[in-house]
């Protein structure tokens, strides 16, 4: 699960540019679908059909997105330095000083115009890419080009730190759990999403067309494990995390209470997360057509939507252990 996750966070996939990341998941999931397909957003949808009969058999929508936070080019002044737009939820103090690529592999350096006070981050619009360019016509990039952070993938004892992981974690566990899963009763679709991060499109009109009883998001979820953080329970290293609200959804209170019955019952550890700010797919599956009964198993991550945010590969592998438990066997709902 280690090497997958690296060859996935060290790949690009901004928003609305996922190919690179589909490529990589098509080629480790084909040999356990029954059916594969790509849709007109270019979300991937990969179908396990049951394989048991059971009464209570349902249609379930998984879903892990594929793209990441990244910037697109918004214009190139007279010597050569390119100014951005962010492309989902990039922060000024996680973009000073970081290395940009873009989709065609050039590379650049974040640089700032003077700065008003010394130990804040300037916004966005006060900062630029240097991409080595002298002048508007020697600048390899244009407006409209796409890029995201440059960073490797890094292992500190349990703790994996990359780009990315938000949400190539979810990626991975929705790989390994749909690698894992001997029989189940229900209809499965994998859907491995675009555009989350500028506002949960893909996962909408995946949903719309697999028309789902369920739907479930696996996504990462933010922390309150670290100095002066925001009051939350959710901590790394402490399992998976049962999503309860965010924001953006209230889980349906039968899939909170079927993945917590699940969970106790195989003895994985797990935490009720109460999110203070973002969402996930699963708000769009939840509000799709007449609704859906939905709900997210989420991986616990300190520094979301930065170069270098940080997982831990126990509450990866229980993630992937609960997915399966859950998946496996009919609900009772
Ligand atoms: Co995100
Ligand atoms: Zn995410």
């Amino acid at each position: 699960m280690k090497s997958l996750l690296k060859t996935l966070t060290e790949t690009y996939g901004p928003s609305g540019h996922e190919d690179a990341v589909r490529k990589i998941i098509q080629k480790e999931v084909k040999p356990y679908a029954d059916e594969v397909r790509v849709d007109a957003m270019g979300s991937l949808i990969v179908r396990k059909k049951p394989s048991v009969a059971a009464k209570n058999s349902k249609r379930i929508m998984l879903a892990a997105h594929m793209d990441e936070i990244g910037v697109i080019v918004s214009h190139v002044d007279k010597n050569g330095f390119v100014r951005f737009a962010s492309n989902g939820g990039v922060f000024g103090r996680y973009t000073l000083g970081a290395r940009i690529r873009f989709l065609n592999g050039v590379t650049g350096v974040v640089g700032f115009d003077k700065l008003e006070a010394v130990d804040q981050a300037p916004a966005l619009n006060k900062m630029y890419i240097d991409v080595g360019a002298t002048n508007r016509s020697n600048c390899p990039v244009k407006v409209g080009d796409f890029g995201a952070f440059e960073r490797s993938y890094m292992e500190m004892g349990n703790r994996l730190v990359a780009k990315s992981l938000d949400d190539r974690a979810g990626v991975v566990v929705l790989i390994e759990a749909l690698k894992s899963i001997k029989s189940t009763p229900h209809d499965l679709y994998f859907v491995f999403t675009t555009q989350e991060e500028v506002g949960v499109r893909g996962a909408g009109t995946a949903a719309y067309s697999i028309d789902p009883e369920i739907g479930i998001a696996i996504d990462v979820t933010g922390t309150g494990d670290t100095p002066a953080s925001l009051k939350m329970a959710m901590e790394l290293g402490k399992g998976p995390c049962v999503k309860v609200r965010d924001p953006g959804m209230l889980s349906d209170p039968r899939v909170v209470e079927w993945m917590i019955n699940t969970a106790e019952k195989v003895k994985l550890p797990y935490q009720r997360e109460v999110l203070l700010m973002g969402s996930t797919d699963a708000r769009a599956i939840q509000i799709t057509r007449a609704g859906v009964m939905a709900g997210a198993l989420s991986i616990p991550c300190r520094y979301i939507h930065s170069a270098s945010e940080m997982v831990d590969y126990e509450d990866l592998k229980n993630s992937v252990k609960l997915l399966t438990a859950l998946l496996s066997k009919p609900v009772s709902f």
